[in-house]
């Protein structure tokens, strides 16, 4: 049986694209670029990177960028758009949780929930970031941007939810249990071809202390957690119960060197 992740992105690229949310690229692109000092040399991997958007607007500031996603038709418009501009990037259909690099990348970037915090099980999320882990090489970075535990804390995730609803787009109900920092969220949408699709979501928040300990025990050190703003990331703005997602910036360790904490 298809996962929710799987229908809701089946034949949707094009109204993706559309999405509020998907147009920030630009200035998260200008963030990474600075987070990883304008080195062009470097390569980045893109996990979860749907239509492609910033594997394209990276590799169009000159990075070497492989972009992997579940979906063939997020794959599809990735490629399209990637051919149109006369760039040559390589899309691979892969699974974040059965990722085969190691020690490969400079940097790996998930953004948006690129994989992580959309799996059915927290042991899924986990081995996403493990995945990430170990395609990075030695110092290498991890940027990524996932669900803000403590925004539902301190909000009606519902009201919030019904707000940001989008065109085509009606939710019919939503529950936040907080035993598991899980969202169940009824949607009907409107695909690309114009049919609708029911949708029940399951998405985790995780709070930044769960963040932080998850890629400790993966070996990461400088883990930096901010607000993700929308097109505008950056390390001043500290994370609030004000903020949907949260930016994290973490560097893989390297284990030849001595480590003397945290
Ligand atoms: C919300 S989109 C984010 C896409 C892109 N990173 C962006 O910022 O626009 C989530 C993407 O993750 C992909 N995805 C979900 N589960 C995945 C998995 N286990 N492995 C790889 N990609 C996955 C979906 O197909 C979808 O394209």
């Amino acid at each position: 049986m298809k996962q929710w992740y799987e229908t809701l992105f089946e034949n949707y690229a094009k109204k993706y694209d559309e999405e509020v949310y998907t147009q920030g690229t630009a200035g998260e692109c200008d963030f990474i670029e600075a987070e990883l000092g304008r080195d062009k040399s470097l390569t980045i991997l893109d996990i979860g990177c749907g239509t492609g958007r910033h594997t394209i607007e990276l590799a169009k500031r000159g990075y070497t960028v492989v972009g992997i996603d579940l979906s063939d038709s997020q794959l599809a418009r990735a490629r399209e758009k990637a051919e149109r501009q006369g760039l040559h990037i390589d899309f691979k259909k892969l699974d974040a949780r059965e990722l085969p690099f190691e020690n490969e990348f400079d940097a790996a970037i998930m953004l948006c929930e690129g994989g992580f915090s959309l799996m059915e099980t927290d042991e899924m999320n986990f081995e996403i970031l493990k995945n990430a882990a170990n395609a990075l090489k030695d110092n290498g970075k991890l940027i990524f941007t996932t669900l803000n535990g403590l925004f539902p804390l301190h909000h009606s995730v519902q009201k919030f939810c019904a707000a940001s609803s989008l065109e085509g787009e009606s939710f019919s109900g939503h529950s936040f249990d907080l035993m598991t920092f899980r969202e169940y969220g009824a949607a009907t949408i409107t695909d690309d071809f114009g049919n609708q699709k029911e949708i029940i979501s399951n998405e985790r928040y995780y709070v930044p202390s769960e963040i932080t300990w998850l890629l400790k025990t993966l070996g990461f050190k400088k883990i930096c957690i901010y607000g993700a703003r929308l097109g505008a990331f950056s390390r001043e703005r500290p994370l609030s119960a004000e903020d949907f997602e949260m930016l994290v910036i973490a560097e893989k360790q390297d284990r030849a060197a001595p480590f003397y904490g945290f």
